[in-house]
């Protein structure tokens, strides 16, 4: 079969289309002209301050308890190596992001997988088996808009896995890149803020689908004592984040950009996702899926007897690369494929979903 270019339903980044490069370049010349001296150098552990103390106020929360790193994943990988010990059990959503359970399983974490719903974590079955003894250093939560199945945890299941963490003393690991892409209904408090004493929760998010990825900021916030500890290990490894990074992120910030791409990307993703739902309801009828109300994922349950592994690879040779579902699981078959509508324009869509069909139909 002949087709020119693979459409990437797989790739969780924007299109460039709905990244402001020219509002970057602008951000980046304010940045090098107002403060030379404080981003030329190392700068230090705890990030660009100005960044730092913006992110601390949009949040209500002590400047000393966030830290601006290299992108989140790198608050992530410093987390884990402060409490995901080898043989510590640590509970995470099922499906849950790849990159996740890669860093768990590396460190060699127990990991507890819990079954996610679309309003977030059987929070049943997680307190059923702290009934029974487990004792996890922490639970590892997406709560807006999922990576992979595009789900957000309700209000309700966000107080009672607080509530949870305070009674089994373990703490919550609340991953949130994607909180501002809400395209449709209301924000829901983080559990952050539900975290009254602070001593519960720990909260990552990032610019990376705000901004751009390429720009490699994001951020954690925690109790004091976990971030000086993280802080410390910041220097020992990297000396400062790219202090010139989190300068252009915060003139992006001040200068109004950052709402005005926020909003542009959301009404995209808007469309794109509902072509997509759509289109792939049509298409398949069969397929089962709830289309999220933001961020980038749309988590597609397969007819009865599609393999997603087989459907992965007859995808791509059809044009169009996906994920299989099972890249989410520590274990087992999840019966689904991850499609990603943000790199993605309408059009491409309509094109990529038609190339699916196809795929599922090579399938016999
Ligand atoms: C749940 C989740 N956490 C973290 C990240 C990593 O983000 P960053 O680019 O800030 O490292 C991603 C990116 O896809 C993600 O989906």
């Amino acid at each position: 079969m002949s087709v020119t270019t693979t459409i990437p339903l797989s790739r969780g980044a924007p299109s460039l289309d709905i990244v402001d490069i020219e509002g970057l370049s602008e951000a980046a010349a304010r940045a090098f002209e107002n403060d030379p001296a404080g981003i030329a150098g190392y700068g230090t552990s705890i990030g660009y301050p100005p960044l730092r103390k913006l992110i601390a106020e949009w949040h209500g929360v002590a400047e000393n308890r966030v830290l601006v790193t290299n992108g989140s994943l790198q608050a992530d990988a410093f987390l884990f190596d402060e409490l995901a010990k080898p043989g510590a059990d640590v509970v995470v959503e099922r499906p849950s992001y790849d990159r996740t359970l890669l860093g768990l399983r590396e460190r060699g974490a127990l990991i507890h997988a819990i079954p996610l719903k679309p309003d977030g974590i059987e929070i049943d079955e997680l307190e059923r088996q702290l009934k029974l003894g487990l004792r996890p250093a922490f639970a590892h939560i997406i709560s807006n808009f999922q990576n992979p199945a595009g789900y957000t945890i309700s209000a309700e299941k966000r107080r009672a896995l607080v509530r949870l963490a305070r009674e089994h003393e373990f703490l919550i690991f609340e991953d949130d890149p994607y909180i501002s892409l809400r395209f449709r209904g209301e924000q829901l408090p983080t559990m952050l803020s539900l975290d009254s004493d602070g001593d519960t929760v720990v909260y990552a998010s990032s610019f990376s689908k705000t901004v751009c990825p390429g720009i490699r900021v994001g951020y954690i916030i925690g109790p004091t004592e976990l971030i000086a500890k993280i802080a410390k290990r910041a220097t020992n490894t990297y000396i400062s984040p790219s202090m010139v990074s989190g300068a252009i992120v915060y003139e992006f910030a001040m200068s109004g950009a950052l709402d005005r791409s926020i909003t542009r990307a959301r009404a995209a993703l808007a469309e794109r996702c509902q072509r997509l739902a759509d289109g792939i309801l049509e298409a398949l009828p069969q397929a089962r899926l709830v289309a999220p109300d933001g961020g980038y994922f749309l988590w597609v349950e397969l007819p009865e007897g599609v393999d997603s592994t087989k459907l992965t690879a007859a995808a791509a040779e059809h044009g169009v690369a996906i994920v299989d579902g099972d890249d989410f699981l520590a274990d087992g078959r999840s019966g689904a494929v991850r499609l990603s509508f943000a790199p993605v324009t309408p059009e491409e869509i309509d094109t990529a979903v038609g190339r699916l069909a196809a795929a599922v139909a090579s399938l016999g």
